[in-house]
């Protein structure tokens, strides 16, 4: 659809930016905090662990002082279950306790909106020693850890998301999950372990809305639009069978509070299928969401088959969670000649952001508010403590602009998050695979000072914010 004339941004769009606590926070064994599976997770020798990442636990005033500077009307950040419950339940950690409150009510003071993930990926690790989330008791785990953040923090927080990416954490889930090295039939333990995130969400859900009437709560998974290898009929069944299984599994359960058709199909085909009851589906459809968070970073390509042509790897490298992967009964991943790629090879698709706002907006109906959208890059920083990353203010000017053109689609968005506030450590690839607006001054293994400089994409968004999303163009005195 070509329009006339754009419909603005409305007045009191949340623009924000996102981290995780694990990727930013470092102080891993500091102030009480019990390990996360992070924590106990091996990365190998080129690349830095989690225990320092950007020490934004220590330098969280600094921080914040640049997230009100950069204009920020939302801060979305994540709390280390750990930090608030060291052994994942039982006893709470005042100190853990304390950081949270110091940092929302700094936030506030600067008048930005927390918008807090419950669990980003960082599953305490006494948890995971007990079977994670096989085991049915971190559902109750994860729901006491709710009540308590809700309970704690809920005077001053209105927006709260239920888990990150569990989508990603079950087809990934060798990369990003919860998955013990050697589980036998890991496909069946991740499709009930999902099945119990669900539940444990819905619970979440159901909490958050008797406790705080005021707030409201929404999922955050990684949805991508899929489009079919070409035009032939069963390339556009293979991308309707990834649309199922990567896309509408998890929103059609957090929305409509059932199993998606083709997707439960297919579970029952490889012989995945979790064992649920009539009393958890029942909760299930009682947990609503009041709005969609979604995280978006690539468009998919699938076809029915093996690609011949286009010299593209099938599948794409398991190490990445941005990869549609394989499974040739059902989709192939393959690469897609229309789109540029980034410099870790994952796709840059504006457009395809505006097809999948609108493919969310269209099947569920709810507000969406963009939790993560970004570009991870190697910046350079130059002997003036500079980062000319005009490639991150070209990437964010084309996706905000496809924005725009979804709400004047009609999509209802009320916020924009791009990852990430600051630079922090990337899920698998490192620090030096940067995707901040302000740099942190470190190494993979050289920590140095940590200073924090303002990007060139610092003042750019600055001026986004400024103008309300009127002003995307590239020059920008820095
Ligand atoms: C999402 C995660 O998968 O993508 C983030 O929610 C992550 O935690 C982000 O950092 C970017 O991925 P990566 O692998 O480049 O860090």
């Amino acid at each position: 659809m070509k329009h006339q004339q754009l419909t603005p941004f409305p007045d009191g769009f949340l623009w924000g930016a996102s981290t995780s606590a694990y990727q930013v926070e470092g102080a891993w064994n500091e102030g009480g905090k019990g390990p996360s599976v992070i924590d106990k997770a091996s990365f190998g020798d080129k690349i830095t662990d989690f225990t320092v990442t950007s020490d934004h636990y220590h330098r969280f005033k600094q921080d914040v002082a640049l997230f009100a500077e950069l204009g920020l009307k939302t801060y979305r950040f994540s709390i280390a279950w750990s930090r608030l419950f060291p052994q994942g339940s039982g006893e709470l950690n005042a100190e853990g306790v304390a950081f949270y409150q110091q940092l929302i009510d700094e936030l506030r003071h600067h008048n930005i909106e927390p918008l807090v993930t419950l669990y980003h990926f960082d599953l305490p690790w006494a948890l995971q020693e007990k079977g994670g989330w096989s085991d049915p008791a971190t559902i109750e785990a994860f729901v006491h850890f709710a009540r308590t953040a809700f309970e704690l923090y809920g005077d001053r927080v209105n927006y709260w998301l239920t888990i990150n990416e569990q989508n990603m954490m079950i087809l990934k889930g060798d990369v990003i999950g919860t998955l013990p090295p050697g589980t036998p039939d890991p496909q069946k333990t991740l499709y009930q372990q999902n099945h119990h995130m669900m539940l444990a969400q819905a619970k979440a859900m159901i909490a958050c809305h008797e406790m705080l009437p005021q707030a409201k709560i929404g999922p955050a998974p990684n949805i991508s639009c899929v489009y079919p290898a070409s035009a032939r009929p069963e390339d556009v069944l293979a991308a309707n069978n990834f649309t199922s299984i990567r896309n509408w599994l998890y929103l059609d359960l957090a929305c409509f509070g059932h199993y998606n058709a083709v997707a439960w199909s297919f579970m029952r085909e490889k012989g995945y299928l979790p064992t649920i009851t009539e009393q958890e589906m029942e909760i299930l459809r009682q947990g609503k969401p009041d709005f969609i968070a979604f995280n978006y970073y690539a468009s998919a390509t699938v076809g029915a088959d093996l690609p011949h042509s286009d010299g593209e790897e099938a599948g794409g490298k398991l190490l990445d969670q941005q990869m549609a992967g394989i499974d040739t009964s059902v989709y192939v991943g393959v690469g897609n000649r229309w789109l540029k790629k980034n410099q870790f090879n994952w796709y840059i698709d504006p457009v395809g952001f505006r097809i999948t706002a609108r493919q969310i907006y269209e099947r569920y109906r709810l507000p969406l508010i963009v939790t993560e959208n970004g570009l991870g890059a190697f910046d350079e920083l130059t002997a003036d403590n500079k980062i000319h990353d005009d490639y991150r203010i070209a990437y964010l000017r084309d996706h905000i602009e496809q924005l725009q053109l979804a709400i004047s689609d009609g999509v209802e968005l009320f916020g924009y998050c791009p990852w990430s506030a600051i630079d922090l450590v990337s899920t698998h690839q490192g620090i030096r695979k940067r995707y901040g607006f302000i740099y942190v001054n470190r190494d993979e293994h050289d920590l140095k000072d940590l200073a924090r400089f303002k990007k060139k994409s610092f003042s750019w968004y600055q001026r986004v914010i400024q103008t309300n999303g009127q002003n995307l163009a590239d020059g920008i005195d820095y």
